[in-house]
């Protein structure tokens, strides 16, 4: 099959055949429809993980897919072929941006209904990120202030739904020409992070979702009252500052879950939640793909059209 593969670190992105993924009796084989790219591939790519995360070259790149199953492993009970579905597989089944993916059965759910492909590809990684912070970690309730650093963003523009869902009043930090977009998305209060200081302007939040780190991770504490919580998607060591602004901090790596996918289904089916894609790039233009989101400014989500 063909699959979006790098030689090496820091090597480009190029279409390369490749044996077909293996079967196993838990899981599903994916036709891949459409996939779509997150920063964690440019940091992967680039070698920033080797220790914590080895990897074994021809890889395939690629943690969220959408598609139709093929083949059903013999204890998968849930799921048949033809079935149109979605995920962001584990580690070891991630290379979805390929003609074929195989997802383990409990990491998969059936594709929102409302949603093409593309669509549905841009929800699972950045989806799950924005559900398990607001929920699972930062434990969001009713009434509560929560700030969304890079509002704008692929995990950003699905946690404001997501907060405003769960009844949170939602500030977000992205740039002035996003405003719109993440006013539609229904943030409550937005801060232009190049002309203002939100340290200054936001005081007794309940929570952060820092997806930033460094300076503006730390400049995070000073807006949250006693007993708020930073959740961070960027690991650092901030035991003293949360000690000293008397604050829970919590720094985490998203989890694949098809239980928390189908919740997103629903809220999508629902009209609670809708994808937000900037660009969308062919298989063959997976390298521009991942050279446009390496600069840190997509409005929501890159997707890649398979087939
Ligand atoms: N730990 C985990 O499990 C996990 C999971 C998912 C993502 N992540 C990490 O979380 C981060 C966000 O991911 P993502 O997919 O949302 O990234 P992304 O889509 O690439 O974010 C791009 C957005 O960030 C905004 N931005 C850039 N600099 C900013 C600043 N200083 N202040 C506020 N907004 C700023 C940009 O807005 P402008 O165009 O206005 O600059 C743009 O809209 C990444 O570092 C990623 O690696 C971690």
């Amino acid at each position: 099959m063909k699959a979006a593969i790098i030689k090496d670190y820091g090597k480009q992105v190029e279409i390369s055949e490749v044996p077909m993924p293996e079967l196993s009796e838990d899981s599903v084989m994916i036709e891949v429809h459409a996939a779509s790219i997150n920063p964690i591939d440019n940091i992967v790519k680039a070698g920033y993980m080797k220790e914590m995360m080895p990897i074994s070259f021809p890889y395939i790149m690629g943690y969220d897919v959408s598609g139709v199953v093929t083949e059903v492993g013999a204890k998968v009970s849930k799921f048949k072929i033809g079935d149109e579905v979605y995920s962001r597989p584990n580690q070891m089944d991630a290379g979805s941006i390929a003609e074929y993916n195989v997802v383990k059965e409990d990491e998969l759910a059936f594709k929102p209904s409302k949603l093409n492909y593309e669509e549905s590809a841009s929800i699972p990684l950045a989806g799950l990120t924005a559900f398990q912070a607001l929920t699972a970690k930062g434990n969001l309730q009713k009434g509560q202030k929560v700030l969304i650093h890079a509002g704008s963003g692929g995990v950003g523009s699905l946690a404001i739904q997501i907060a405003k869902h769960l009844g949170a009043e939602v500030a977000v930090t992205t740039s002035r020409s996003n405003f719109e977009m993440v006013k539609n998305l229904g943030a409550d209060v937005v801060i232009d992070y190049k002309t203002q200081k939100f340290e200054e302007e936001l005081s007794d939040y309940d929570l952060v979702l820092d997806t930033m780190g460094g300076e503006i991770m730390k400049k995070s504490f000073e807006i949250l009252k006693k007993g708020g919580s930073i959740v961070s998607l960027k690991s650092q060591d901030t035991e003293e500052l949360a000690k000293k602004y008397d604050v829970n901090f919590e720094a985490f790596f998203m989890w694949p879950s098809g239980e928390m996918l189908t919740h997103l289904t629903q809220l999508i089916n629902d009209e609670v939640l809708k994808p937000m894609i900037d660009r969308s790039y062919s298989f063959e233009q997976v390298q521009e793909a991942y050279d446009y989101l390496q600069r840190g400014h997509a409005k929501g989500k890159v997707v890649i059209k398979i087939r």
